[in-house]
């Protein structure tokens, strides 16, 4: 393999992979792969890339050393799994899987070819969510108490038709959707499982079989809690993420485009109490997640290091979601 200028496959050429292709640094795009072929031919042409919709094709390349999988929830584990045996690099979306239980495999053949496999939790590079964690890092709130998280959209007409309204396709819904991000920057930010999952499902508005609801209240082995809420039901997009401290609270806004610019709070609780101090960032360029999620994952190759979110981040979020479906049976 080339580490100044691997060769990649995209397999998946829908938004996100279209997002991805866009993203990848030194690397070449080399194969794009999609069941609507159409599709996998206008991302590949810029690129001079090879055109396929058979995906065993496109992850058993001997020209490829990096897989990017971007399809729906069912796939996701299968492909992985099988670029993972072939001793490819995989890069799998979010939530990486319906179960848990799923990436099993993803994880065994891994291991066997020394593939890295990282999990596209994206969130954790956008720059307000960094920072956030700088502060938690470097002590500034104190010690944790809980998080508050928000996340939403109002998604559009015909939603309740398209795939991820279709329990097989997608393992659920919102809760696996955008419900996954927040409960991995959960357990970023607190750094700890969660021991104790209580939640609620509901579906207010959308003609699905799933929900377009999800709240949780989580609680680590230390007693710290997570207050999680996602939605498609938010007719504003949304993103909120409070973090507090016992000498501090962060604020996280936005994530740039729809949901507004990235900003984070910082409240300083003086030792007297009161009106605490505030200072305050903001990140009103582009979201540059994509390109510094892929650069890490370089560098996970480069260095041979396991890649952080890895498939036990996803399998940790995914086991809280279903905890919550088993409790809210439908
Ligand atoms: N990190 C984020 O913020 C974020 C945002 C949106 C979506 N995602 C994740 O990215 C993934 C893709 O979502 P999307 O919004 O791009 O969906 P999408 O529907 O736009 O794209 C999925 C693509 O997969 C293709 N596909 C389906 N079956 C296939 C097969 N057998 N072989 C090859 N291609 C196949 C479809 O034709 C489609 O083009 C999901 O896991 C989703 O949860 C992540």
């Amino acid at each position: 393999m080339n580490l100044a200028a691997p060769s990649v496959a995209i397999v998946g050429c829908g938004l996100i992979g279209q997002k991805r292709a866009k993203a990848l640094g030194p690397a070449r795009l080399a194969v794009c792969c999609d069941a609507v072929e159409d599709r996998a031919a206008s991302l590949a042409r810029p690129h001079g890339a090879r055109v396929t919709t058979n995906w065993q094709n496109a992850v058993s390349d001997p020209a490829v050393d990096i897989v990017l999988v971007a399809t729906t929830h069912d796939l996701l584990p299968v492909i992985g799994a099988a670029a993972a045996a072939n001793g490819k690099h995989v890069l799998i979306e979010k939530p990486g899987a319906r179960r848990a239980a799923e990436l099993d495999p993803l994880a065994a053949a891994a291991a066997q070819t020394g593939a890295r496999v990282r999990v596209g939790f994206n969130h954790r590079f956008h720059r307000a969510l960094q920072k956030a964690h700088e502060l938690v890092a470097d002590g500034s709130l104190g010690p944790l108490m809980f998080v508050r998280g928000r996340y939403g959209h109002g998604g559009r007409i015909g939603y309740d038709k398209e795939w991820r309204s279709i329990p097989e396709k997608s393992g659920g819904g919102e809760l696996v959707d955008q419900g996954c991000h927040l409960i991995d920057l959960a357990r970023w930010y607190l750094g700890a499982d969660f021991t104790r999952i209580q939640g609620s499902i509901a579906t207010y508005f959308w003609d699905m079989p799933v929900e377009d609801n999800g709240f949780l209240l989580l609680e680590t082995a230390a007693g710290q809690t997570a207050f999680l809420h996602a939605t498609w039901t938010e007719w504003k997009n949304l993103f909120s993420f409070e973090i507090y401290g016992r000498v501090g609270k962060l604020e996280i806004s936005g994530l740039g485009g729809s949901y507004g610019t990235e900003r984070v709070t910082f409240y300083k609780m003086s030792p007297e109490m009161g009106p605490p101090e505030t200072f305050a960032w903001e990140y009103p360029m582009g979201d540059n997640s994509w390109d510094l999620e892929f650069q890490a994952f370089l560098e996970d190759i480069r260095l041979g290091r396991d890649p952080n979110p890895g498939v036990a981040d996803a399998q940790a979020a995914l086991r809280v979601i279903e905890s919550v479906y088993k409790e809210n049976p439908r």
